[in-house]
């Protein structure tokens, strides 16, 4: 684990301290690691050190941003230079040669981008070490500072991350993302313009002012002696609220749901936005996830927490647009990381909706819903609300209703009280009320949504899950 840094708590506006304060880097190429750019392994075509022609390219590049002369093309010949290989990049030329305004041009091609090649430059004093990679089966963390969380994302911006890229990926990224931007620049869809300006405006916000807070990555993996005999499980159900006024990443002091894939983030380096996609763009230190973790099993998921959030968007999915500066006001813990808890969870993608009232499926769903809300032993100070909503019921096809009582069974089994934002849908917020209330007032508990979902799978009937357990008394269940 990276923890590299001192923290003092009662001085929450002082940037950590490095613990390795000789700032010499420690390389590690290996699959338990981040392959760095600046690793003395890595090397180009024609058998030299990458790392030195990456500098020289940079150093260049960095040159005329300091002269106000680089040009957008510089940047993309840089880029390619330092990768060895062809990108199409019409989205980024087109953002910053024909919608950025001279004066945002002329900042962003000096200030800024000369800020991001001393970033990547520097990455091997900043980072001091590769970061571990998250993977599959393994309950381990990651924490950095935000400033070291830049310098690795300027190395993306710069596309520097090796063996990611390109049609030759090695096979042990197979279950990984790819980290790189060069898939953002690549033309496509307008969402994809909108992206890259919340991207860059965070860019930006950090050349003004480099925020000086710490952010973590967690894999938590949910183990057999954990995992709920639900049909036993005489939990109750916990105190429910329901919204439409608030989206999830604006309820404070809760773990927020991320409406993951299991590929983290999505799509967000492609063509996706929802919502998985968006956060990560108002967020963009969470893109560092795609960096680390590797794909998520159905028992698993990843906590990001302390990521800011530097943007405000209006609009979904296709009408999608960045909306200005967003000033991220949450209070930090005492590790000096932003007051912000979210998990990531996959719901399962289903190409025929119908296929997804069976218990085989129900179950994969409880185990990863519970995965993420659990607490897994530590004190109740750590049960704090989860604020969730239509999760696997938009781009992954699910059943609003089916998710509704999967996510209160799991959440009632974890013994943390949800709210639920129903983004809109008013007669969700009605007929869910209607259900719960319903369910209190028959004192119900876990092993009987556990049995109302069960018998729903196996009744032929063709009303809706809320109907049906309207019309059936928790007495008659037999659970
Ligand atoms: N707050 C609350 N609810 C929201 C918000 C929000 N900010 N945004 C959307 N919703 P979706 P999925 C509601 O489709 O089906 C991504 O590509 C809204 O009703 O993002 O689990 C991931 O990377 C929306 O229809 O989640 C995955 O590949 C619903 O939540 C995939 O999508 C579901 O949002 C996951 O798809």
């Amino acid at each position: 684990m990276i923890k590299p840094f001192k923290y003092n708590p009662s001085n929450p506006n002082r940037e950590p301290i490095p613990i390795n304060e000789d700032y010499r880097y420690i390389d590690s190429w290996d699959e338990h690691h981040v392959r760095m750019p600046c690793s003395t392994l890595y090397t180009s075509k024609n058998g030299h050190l990458r790392w030195s022609i990456i500098c020289q390219l940079l150093c260049d590049l960095k040159r005329k941003c300091d002269t106000h002369t680089a040009t957008v093309e510089d940047l993309k010949r840089t880029i390619e230079n330092c990768v060895e290989c062809h990108y199409n990049m019409d989205c980024l030329e087109h953002l910053i040669n024909e919608i950025y305004s001279n004066e945002q041009r002329l900042y962003f091609m000096s200030t800024v981008l000369s800020n991001l090649c001393s970033l990547a430059l520097n990455v091997d004093l900043i980072c001091s070490r590769p970061p571990p990679l998250l993977r599959i089966r393994s309950n381990r963390s990651i924490t950095m500072s935000q400033r070291q969380a830049a310098s690795l994302l300027a190395c993306a911006f710069f596309c520097l991350f090796p063996y990611r890229t390109g049609s030759k990926v090695k096979k042990e990224y197979e279950s990984f993302q790819n980290p790189n931007f060069n898939t953002l620049y690549q033309r496509g869809s307008i969402q994809k313009i909108e992206k890259l300006k919340c991207i860059l405006h965070y860019f930006e916000r950090i050349t003004r002012k480099m925020p000086n807070g710490v952010i973590t990555f967690q894999r938590y993996v949910l183990s057999d002696p954990f995992t709920p005999k639900w049909s036993k499980s005489t939990n109750g159900l916990i105190p429910m609220h329901l919204t439409t006024a608030k989206k999830i990443e604006d309820i404070d002091c809760v773990l927020q749901v991320d409406f993951a894939n299991k590929y983290i983030g999505g799509g967000v380096l492609t063509s996706g936005c929802v919502q998985e996609e968006i956060r990560f763009v108002i967020c963009p230190e969470m893109l560092l996830s795609l960096l680390v973790c590797e794909v998520l099993k159905p028992n698993e998921c990843i906590y990001l927490i302390g990521c800011e959030r530097y943007s405000s968007y209006k609009g979904y999915s296709k009408t999608f647009q960045y909306n200005g500066d967003y000033i991220d006001t949450k209070l930090k813990d005492n590790w000096g990381r932003k007051w912000s808890h979210v998990v990531a969870i996959d719901a399962i993608f289903y190409r025929d909706r119908s296929t997804q009232y069976n218990m085989k499926s129900i179950k994969r769903e409880l185990i990863k819903a519970f995965a993420g809300f659990h607490t897994y032993g530590q004190t109740s100070d750590h049960a704090f609300s989860i604020a969730t909503g239509n999760w696997g019921c938009g781009a992954f096809n699910g059943d609003r209703q089916l998710k509704a009582i999967i996510q209160l069974t799991a959440a009632s089994e974890a013994i943390r009280p949800l709210i639920y934002a129903a983004y809109g849908d008013k007669n969700l917020i009605e007929s869910f009320y209607e259900v719960y209330d319903y369910l209190i007032d028959q004192r119900a508990k876990v092993r009987d949504l556990y049995c109302y979902l069960d018998q729903y799978c196996n009744t032929r009937s063709r009303c809706s899950l809320f109907d049906f357990i309207l019309r059936t008394p928790v007495s008659s269940l037999g659970s």
